[in-house]
């Protein structure tokens, strides 16, 4: 959530350096924009409304400066406006933050008291002038800084700049990520490594409290007991798969296209976790996340006969938990770093329960907090909603409840299918036509109801949010039983109902409820596997999918959903990789 960059340096124009990183975190936020720089020992600050490109067109990016800091913003406090924007200034002090001073409003009474003035609605402004005013008194921005973290509640990562200092960059970080990139003759600070990767590929991750004083030759790394510390310097790998569209259209486009392969290369994970010995499983996890936590639900039930509760992360923070000894939670997080997870796993880890991470980013703050990491191998995803994460992560569980099951049938056909399934999800991919033929039929709706029961159900939600998400059409999720009780109500002549029928238990029941739908003029879109496919007058489209065993049946149902949602919201001109109003890491509560 926001996106900032830093750059210390000798060999290179900062200027071109902190567009780089803002344009590939633009994915982070994208409401606004700015950056601040210091042209002949001169402080300038540069903000747009709008996108990266928005800001990139007043800036002259051949000007010569040494040391700046960027930022790309999704509004927490403030509307998205120039004035709202980051860099904030207060006299000799700017900063760019991600995350949020929660005692903000706190801290600006007790600096209008002492007669500061601000001039915007944001938090970030009076951690500015909070920085400031121990500055003054301090006369040093490192105390400045410990007493700054004695002060504020909440997450931040920030880059500083002083105009006292116009060779030296700081950082401090709590709660939020923020990364050092260390170079030759030069220095970065980013939230994410994707930032700088094109400039260096050695970093320090900063923990909790940690702050760091950084100049062309060197860090100075600090922890929060303020003691120097030996930072250990980490090397990214993973350079070769980055950016790129690859002939796409959209990131999303080719994201979806690449679930085949990460498929093939989830499925070689050798993870060392059996899940039969727990009594419980509590899987806690956000948007998509979660909804892969309700595949792994169903399947973890119903093939180890072990109860598991999903949880949504920002409400399991906040509720009275039953936790015992001999349960297992798990957090399932593409980016590692969504608050609400990363703090209900805090919550757990205190009552000394067992926690498992499956995370897609390595070296997240959810990677390194749980005891045991399954990492998912779906490569760096930028298409803000998310596809192949999400088909990773529900393959994951599905090994998980492979891996812990007695059943004979699931255990002798799982390999075989799973050998199949990337070929399967190929050929589901090149029926483009069937995808952009209900895309025409639905893009100019109002309400669109996904329907299923069980396993499909999960199915569903991950539909509806994928479509909802990126074409603004308005759509829900509903268990297909549940309707009558309500919101049946809704359903008009002609309105959109996509009923999933994958789960053979429940398959006639379903197709009972379609006919519910159909016969009060629904116009009815039935997803369904060849070994269920039934004929008859409830349905005006079908999609009938390859057969495979039921344990896939969520990996490949879902293809045909993320492409109905992808070519409506292209038939609607939406920004798909950016759509309005969304973060692709929600770094804050
Ligand atoms: C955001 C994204 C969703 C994602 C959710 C959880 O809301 O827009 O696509 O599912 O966060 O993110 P995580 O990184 O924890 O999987």
């Amino acid at each position: 959530m926001c996106g900032l960059v830093g750059y210390i340096g000798k060999k290179k124009r900062a200027i071109p350096v902190l567009f780089t990183g803002l344009e590939h975190l633009e994915y982070r936020g994208y409401d606004s924009a700015g950056i601040a720089y210091f042209e002949n020992n001169e402080l300038v600050i540069k903000k747009e409304v709008g996108r990266i490109k928005c800001l990139k067109s007043v800036v002259d990016l051949n000007i010569c400066a040494n040391l700046g800091i960027g930022h790309t913003r999704w509004a927490t406090h403030g509307k998205p406006s120039k004035i709202n924007s980051h860099p904030h200034n207060y006299k000799s002090i700017t900063i760019v933050h991600n995350g949020i001073i929660e005692n903000y409003l706190e801290l600006k009474n007790y600096l209008v008291k002492k007669n500061y003035r601000f001039k915007t609605d944001t938090d970030t402004e009076v951690a500015a002038v909070l920085l400031y005013d121990l500055y003054k008194s301090t006369k040093n921005i490192l105390k400045a800084i410990h007493k700054f973290e004695e002060k504020v509640i909440g997450s931040y990562a920030i880059g500083l700049i002083c105009n006292n200092e116009p060779d030296t960059l700081y950082a401090i970080k709590k709660n939020s990520p923020l990364i050092i990139g260390i170079g030759d003759d030069e220095n970065f600070i980013a939230s994410d490594i994707l930032a700088i990767s094109s400039y260096t590929s050695r970093y320090i991750v900063l923990n909790d409290g940690d702050y760091a004083k950084i100049t062309a030759d060197e860090v100075i790394l600090y922890d929060n007991t303020d003691n120097i510390i030996e930072p250990e310097i980490k090397e990214f790998t993973d350079k070769n798969e980055i950016i790129g569209k690859n002939g796409y259209e959209h990131y999303m486009l080719k994201e979806i296209h690449e679930q085949p392969m990460i498929i093939k290369k989830t499925a070689d994970i050798k993870f060392n976790l059996d899940i039969s010995k727990y009594k419980r499983i509590i899987i806690v996890a956000c948007g998509s996340a979660m909804h892969a936590g309700f595949i792994g639900k169903y399947l973890i039930e119903k093939y180890d006969n072990i109860p598991v509760d999903v949880e949504m992360a920002s409400e399991f923070r906040y509720k009275k938990l039953f936790l015992d000894k001999d349960m297992l939670v798990i957090a399932i997080s593409q980016s590692g770093e969504t608050a609400d997870t990363l703090e209900a796993i805090k919550i757990v880890k205190k009552e000394h329960i067992k926690t498992v991470g499956i995370v897609n980013v390595k070296e997240s703050s959810i990677a390194r907090e749980v005891d045991k990491v399954i990492y998912t191998e779906a490569g760096r995803e930028i298409a803000v909603a998310t596809t192949k994460a999400y088909s990773a992560q529900v393959l994951v569980l599905s090994m998980l409840a492979y891996k812990a099951c007695k059943d004979e049938i699931l255990l002798n056909d799982f390999m075989d299918n799973l050998r199949k399934l990337p070929i399967l999800i190929d050929n589901i991919l090149d029926n483009e036509s069937d995808y952009k033929e209900i895309a025409n039929i639905i893009y100019n709706e109002r309400d669109i109801f996904f329907i299923g029961r069980s396993i499909d159900y999960a199915l569903c939600m991950e539909g509806s949010l994928k479509l909802k998400e990126i074409s603004y059409i308005h759509s829900e999720a509903y268990p297909a039983g549940e309707l009558k009780h309500g919101t049946i109500s809704l359903i008009e002549s002609g309105t959109p109902v996509i009923g999933i029928v994958t789960d053979k238990s429940i398959a006639g029941k379903t197709i009972s409820n379609l006919k519910e739908v159909k016969a009060r003029g629904a116009y009815v879109i039935y997803v369904t596997t060849k070994d269920l496919y039934v004929d008859g007058d409830f349905y005006d489209k079908k999609i009938v999918l390859p057969e495979i065993s039921d344990i896939f049946k969520p990996l490949i149902s879902i293809v045909p959903l993320q492409l109905i949602a992808y070519y409506t919201a292209r038939l609607n001109k939406c920004d798909i990789d950016n759509p309005k109003n969304l973060a692709k890491s929600v770094t804050v509560e």
